[in-house]
């Protein structure tokens, strides 16, 4: 049965840490599931840049989302979804209420994550009045990384993480049923963390937090160089697969794929009558 927000709140009140990741695919979300334990699959933003290729968020659509979204639906039945909303699709209420229902009904997400602090509670609010739940998102906002001038560690000086407490509260009351906390001092994310009645999942937040999010392509290794400083690799897809596509390349050159068993046959006399010259057919 999928999980609930209620689930992940009881999670956090038994001390459980919890595990989220994210996905952007049918086969992905279908392997979450598989691995047995981890309770939420963020739909997150982040597609635009290991999925899409683009330098940052900021261009991923509605359309993206929904489309991103029903797949990892379709895979999962076990965790809670929730769908990142996109950059813009949230300055208004209306706006919020508009695409935030569209990420529910049409994309078949649970939930709705959106990015900001103090700005974004009445939008937060206006969701949740409607039955919407949603996830807050502090710390490094990735959607604002033109105004903040690059993905840097947020809160280290008092006066900045006074904000983000505050922040932090603040999304609570505005009704978020759990907040990430991205790119920010451990000390810090633990200080928001035991304030909070609700469920913070870090990533580049130290370990203080309920839980923990990593990116899909990051955990697996899917990219040859690239590894965030916050991030651990657990697997070396990227070699992996590179490996793979050599050998299948070798295969394929010498003829040794496919073999017997990867091909049907048929009758000779059948193939003699396909090619038999007739008035009207072939007249090879
Ligand atoms: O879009 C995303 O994947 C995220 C995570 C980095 C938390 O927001």
């Amino acid at each position: 049965m999928r999980k609930t927000i209620r689930d992940i709140q009881k999670m956090k009140d038994r001390g459980e840490r919890i595990p989220m990741v994210t996905a952007y695919d049918y086969t992905s979300a279908q392997i979450v599931d598989r691995s047995g334990g981890i309770p939420l699959i963020l739909v997150g933003d982040t597609l635009g840049m290991v999925v899409l290729g683009y330098p940052n968020t900021v261009p991923v659509t509605m359309e993206d989302m929904l489309h991103h979204t029903q797949a990892v639906v379709r895979g999962s039945h076990e965790a809670l979804i929730v769908a990142d909303m996109p950059f813009l699709t949230y300055a208004s209420r209306h706006d919020a209420l508009r695409n935030g229902g569209r990420l529910l009904q049409e994309g078949g997400a649970q939930v709705v994550k959106l990015e900001g602090g103090r700005s974004v509670t009445p939008m937060i609010r206006a969701l949740v009045g409607q039955g919407i739940p949603v996830m807050g998102h502090l710390g490094l906002t990735p959607q604002s990384v033109n105004q903040i001038g690059g993905m840097r560690v947020q809160g280290k000086r008092a006066e900045q993480a006074r904000r983000l407490i505050e922040d932090a509260l603040k999304l609570q009351e505005a009704g978020v049923f759990a907040i990430v906390l991205e790119l920010v001092p451990t000390e810090l994310a633990g200080e928001i963390t035991r304030r909070l009645r609700i469920p913070t999942i870090g990533i580049g937040a130290g370990n203080e937090c309920a839980g923990q999010v990593l990116v899909w392509h990051d955990l697996l290794g899917l990219y040859a160089d690239h590894l965030p400083r916050h991030a651990r690799r657990y697997a070396n897809l990227s070699d992996t697969i590179t490996t793979a596509l050599q050998r299948y390349t070798d295969d394929v050159r010498e003829g040794s794929f496919p073999g017997a068993e990867h091909s049907s046959r048929m009758n000779e006399e059948e193939l003699r009558e396909a090619v038999r010259p007739t008035e009207s057919g072939l007249s090879v």
